[in-house]
This record gives C-alpha cells, structure tokens and sequence, in this order.
C-alpha cells in the first residue's frame, strides 16, 4: 500500500544522489509527508460529503484519497510524474482508480484536451463531475488561479475541495511564477474564482528553517 511506503526512496526520486540536497533529502520528505496529512483530519470530518467521485490532485507516492480510506469511491489522481502514475498504476490495478498525466501547466490545447478525454471516458456521462477535490503541496508548482477557474468545469456545484499549501515551501527548482504568494491572496483567488469557504485553518511552521511560512488548509465548496 502507498501508506506503507516506508523508505521514502521513490522510483525516480532515489534519495542516493538527490539533486535537490536539503530541499529533498529524508528529512524533507518525511516534512512534506507529515504535512501532507495534515489535511486527513478536515477529509475525515468531512467524509460524508466527499460523495463517490473523488480527484486527487498531484497524490505523489502517498495519496491523501486511497481505496481503503475510500473503498466506495472512484477515485481519479490527475499527476504529471510518470514514475507516480505507473507505481499507483500497479498498486491498484484491480480497483476503480484512474491515475491520469497531466501537466496542470499545460491546461489549454492538446494536452488539455488529452486529459479531458482520459478522465471522460471513465464516466458513464459525457460530462466530467467530481463530488470533490483534493489539492495539497500543489498550488506552488502551477498557476493555481487557472486551475482553480479551470476546475470549475469539471467540479459539481457544492462540491467540496480541500486545499492544503504553505507559501513558497517545496522544491523551487519546480515552482511556478504564478503560486500563491500568500494566504489572503489565496484566499482572495479562491472566492474570486467562484468557491466558498467552509473552513479555514492557518497552522505556524513547525520547522521555521526549512519552512517559514504558515501553512494555509481550506474547505470549500464550488458555487
Ligand atoms: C510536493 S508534491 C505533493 C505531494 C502530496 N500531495 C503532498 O501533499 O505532499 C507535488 C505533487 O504535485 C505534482 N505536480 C507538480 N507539478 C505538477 C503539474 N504541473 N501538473 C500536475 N501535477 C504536478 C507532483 O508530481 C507531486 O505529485
């Protein structure tokens, strides 16, 4: 199981000659996945309401959503590391999930409509609807405004979409010009982008070192 993944040496991410030195070393790793989880208590209080059709988005090799937390829900992880996509590929080949590529830079033309396609034809209607969505250690390597406008054809009204981001935190070698620069930007984005607020949470860093912003979780739901 991704849960049980214990070594943190990902397949294509070896922490023997990481490129990334501190930023990704096992300390990093263990921080982003401890942060990660942060949002399983807002998903589990929720749980009720995250309906049958769930993305997740850039699960790496730990997803938040997984058949055994979510043994009813079809589940989708829209992902643009290959290496995630075959390891969750194989991990749950037997299930009703659908690991699909997506760079979520690229959400216009033919890779757009690529993704569109690959996640359609796993519906039983032409028209894409997640009950819910869930986004955490993503917003700073894309431009989160798009997604989030983006999104909006895809997400059911009153769905629900997790967010979970701490400002300019994880690996810069990858980070988008357009990230969230702070919380109430984010948050400005998200009610201009057509989501209200459930819930919102902001936590202080616990290792102000290697993280020394705050770190951002909201509920919301579509309009
Ligand atoms: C820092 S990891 C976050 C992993 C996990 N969700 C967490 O909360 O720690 C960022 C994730 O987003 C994915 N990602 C980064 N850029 C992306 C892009 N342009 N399109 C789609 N996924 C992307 C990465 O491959 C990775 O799975």
């Amino acid at each position: 199981m991704a849960e049980n993944l214990k070594n943190f040496n990902w397949p294509g991410w070896p922490l023997k000659n990481n490129p990334y030195g501190e930023d990704f070393d096992l300390e990093a790793r263990k921080r982003m996945v401890t942060g990660s989880k942060m949002l399983l208590s807002f998903i589990n209080k929720y749980k009720g309401n995250l309906g049958s059709v769930i993305l997740e988005v850039g699960p790496f090799f730990n997803p938040l959503i997984t058949p055994r937390n979510f043994p009813k829900a079809k589940i989708f992880y829209w992902e643009n590391d290959y290496y995630v996509i075959k390891y969750l590929k194989k991990l749950y080949s037997k299930k009703e999930i659908y690991p699909i590529f997506s760079d979520l830079n690229k959400i216009e033309g033919n890779s757009f409509l690529k993704l569109k396609l690959e996640t359609q034809k796993n519906f039983k209607t032409k028209k894409i609807s997640f009950d819910s969505v869930i986004i955490s250690h993503v917003f700073n390597y894309i431009d989160y405004k798009l997604f989030l406008m983006t999104l909006k054809e895809f997400i059911k009204k009153d769905g629900l979409i997790f967010i979970n981001n701490v400002a300019d935190y994880g690996l810069p070698t990858f980070f988008s010009e357009r990230r969230p620069k702070s919380i109430q930007e984010t948050i400005k984005i998200l009610k201009e982008t057509g989501y209200t607020i459930i819930e919102k949470k902001v936590f202080e860093s616990q290792n102000k070192k290697h993280q020394k912003n705050q770190r951002l979780i909201i509920v919301a739901k579509s309009n």
